[in-house]
Formats: structure tokens, sequence, C-alpha cells
């Protein structure tokens, strides 16, 4: 008998919404946002078409825009007016990302505020955390940096963060955030850890947009290589014995395998589909060369699929967006 199955079955208009096994919800994604000391009007990101830096003063606006779109979940990057090498304004009470926080806290408050915890932004050198001589020459020094960032996720939870999220991939990271935000009475304060990221080429806009790259060598001692599959797993899993609550892949789109691999550690995994994934897929649809809608939704459901309960999207609001149409 030819042929006993019929996969074409599945595939008939009216049955394929029954079986469709991943859907992206609203509350999935994340929106990043890029906040500015220095600026009064929204200043557009070259690099990024439709992203911006907005000032301080602008942030209840947009969140509210992004509220009403039907998001619940912002994750904040800061550029701050002067930098040094203590990274202090990362930490300063009236430092930028502690205003922008107090300021979405006051105009939407039940809209989830992450934090993105690290010191390249503040620095300028441009590197994540305190640098010094290692055996190795100048680098980034991993225990001298950890009393920073537990100083600086304390600073951000006074401030009202919902959840800090270290991305600096030092090692003990989280442990050091953990035992620092309970000592204060933050014991509520998530951590979402940039628990596995690589040192991908991909954040070039990023570093463009944030004001935040580096003066010397690279990210390649503290960031992982691309090609290790076992490590990706074990950077991840360290985090999660050290408390982070939710772990991360970065970027999303080519590292969909590790993502997969996360899933048994049983804690919520995100996924960072980063600035140059979104660049890439903008600058091929201004060229009329690809269906910017359709790759944007195939490429969330893909990471979706592949393990992600969070996706942290710069195109975050035009999902939503569609996902309205859909219905
Ligand atoms: C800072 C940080 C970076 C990104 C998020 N946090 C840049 C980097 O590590 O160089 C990248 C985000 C993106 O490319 O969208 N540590
Ligand atoms: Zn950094």
């Amino acid at each position: 008998m030819f042929p006993n199955r019929r996969m074409r079955r599945l595939r008939r208009r009216n049955i394929q919404p029954l079986l469709r096994e991943t859907r992206i919800a609203k509350a999935d994604l994340i929106a990043p946002i890029f906040v500015d000391e220095s600026i009064d009007e929204p200043v557009p990101i070259g690099s990024m078409p439709g992203q911006y830096r907005h000032p301080v003063g602008g942030l209840a606006a947009h969140v509210q825009k992004l509220r009403d779109a039907g998001l619940r979940a912002v994750i904040l990057f800061g550029i701050p007016a002067q930098k040094d090498d203590a990274a202090s304004e990362a930490y300063a009470a009236g430092g930028v990302v502690q205003r922008a926080v107090r300021a979405i806290r006051e105009a939407v408050p039940e809209m989830v505020v992450c934090t993105d915890l690290c010191a390249c932004e503040y620095t300028e050198h441009g590197h994540c955390g305190i640098i010094g001589e290692t055996c190795d020459g100048t680098d980034l020094l991993n225990d001298p940096s950890l009393d920073l960032m537990a100083r600086i996720a304390v600073s951000q939870a006074e401030s009202g963060a919902d959840i800090v999220a270290p991305s600096c991939m030092l090692d003990g990271m989280v442990q050091a955030i953990r035992t620092a935000l309970d000592a204060a009475g933050y014991a509520d304060v998530l951590i979402m850890s940039y628990s596995t990221k690589f040192a991908s080429a991909l954040y070039g806009p990023f570093r463009d947009a944030a004001d935040s790259g580096y003066s010397f060598g690279d990210r390649s001692t503290y960031q992982m290589s691309p090609a290790n599959a076992r490590e990706a797993f074990r950077e991840s899993e360290i985090d999660a014995a050290e408390g982070a609550d939710i772990l991360m892949v970065k970027p999303a789109g080519l590292y969909l395998d590790v993502l997969a691999a996360l899933r048994p550690l049983g804690l919520p995994v995100a996924a960072y589909q980063v600035s140059g994934e979104y660049a890439q897929i903008k600058a091929a649809a201004q060229r009329g060369w690809l269906d910017e809608h359709a790759v944007v939704m195939e490429s969330l459901t893909c990471i979706k699929r592949a393990g992600a309960d969070l996706i942290i999207t710069y195109f975050a609001e035009d999902a939503a967006r569609w996902l309205d149409e859909e219905q």
C-alpha cells in the first residue's frame, strides 16, 4: 500500500493551526532600550535602523508605547556622560540606568525592568570590568572586578530593577552578585545571567549604539569561543549552581544547538537576538532582498522552538504588532 503515511494530511490549511507546536507570545519578548544621559531627543542608531538612543526624559512615553503594544519586559543599557577606570557611573545613585529605572517604575509600574550589568559602557578602555597586569599582559582582572559587579547590582536593585543581568562573563559573578543582593535586602531581585556569551562578531552595531567598544585587545579572554559547545554548557551549568534564576545564550540564531542543550538544567532560558542579527535582517529588507516580517517571525519561532523561554530582541515592538495582526 502506497503511501501508508501521508504527512501532507497534517498540512491541510485548516488543520495546520491545530497542530502548530511552537507559538510566540508577547510575554516571551524583552525589548532592549538604550538610555543616553547626554541627549534631550531620541537619536537614531545608524547601524540599527529603527532603533534609538533615548533620553531619560523620554522613557516614560517610550515605555508606555511598549506597554500599549502588549510587551511586559524591557532591558536597559546606559550610556553615561562620564567614563572612568572605576566605572563609577555604573553604580552611582544618580547614574543614567538608576535614573532610567526610577522613571520607568513611576510611569509604568507593571513593566518588568531588567538592567544589563556590566562595566564596558562606563570605562574609557571599554572592557567589562577592572583591567590590570596578568601573566598574559594587560587584561580584564577577574576577582577585583567582582566587587564592582556586586556594587552595580545593589545600586540597580536600589533603584528598583526587578532583574539584574550580568553580562561580563567573569568567573564567580553570579555568586558574588547573589551574596551582595541578599545582604542588602534584595533577596527578591532575580539574576538573569548572560551565562553562555560568545565572543561574537555580531555585537558590532551594539558597540556603536552603546558606545562600548574597547580600546585594546578583544573580549576573547572572557567571552567564549564560538567553536566550543561543551564549554558553553559548563558555563551555564556553573551559573546555575551559583544561583542564577534565568540562564542566557547570546547570540541566538547561530547558537540554537547550545540553547537546546541547556534545557535539561531545568532553569528558564533566555536567548538574545543581538544587534548584528537585527542589522543583517534590516539591511537585507531595506534592499528588498528579504521579507522582513516573515524573516523576523521565522527567526523568533525557531529560537523559541530550540528552547528559549524568553527572547531579547530589537524586533520586540514590531513582533508584538505582527502577532496582533495574526489573530
Ligand atoms: C555588554 C554587552 C554587549 C551586548 C550586550 N551587553 C556587548 C559586548 O559584549 O561587547 C551585545 C548586545 C548586542 O549586540 O545586541 N557586555
Ligand atoms: Zn561588558
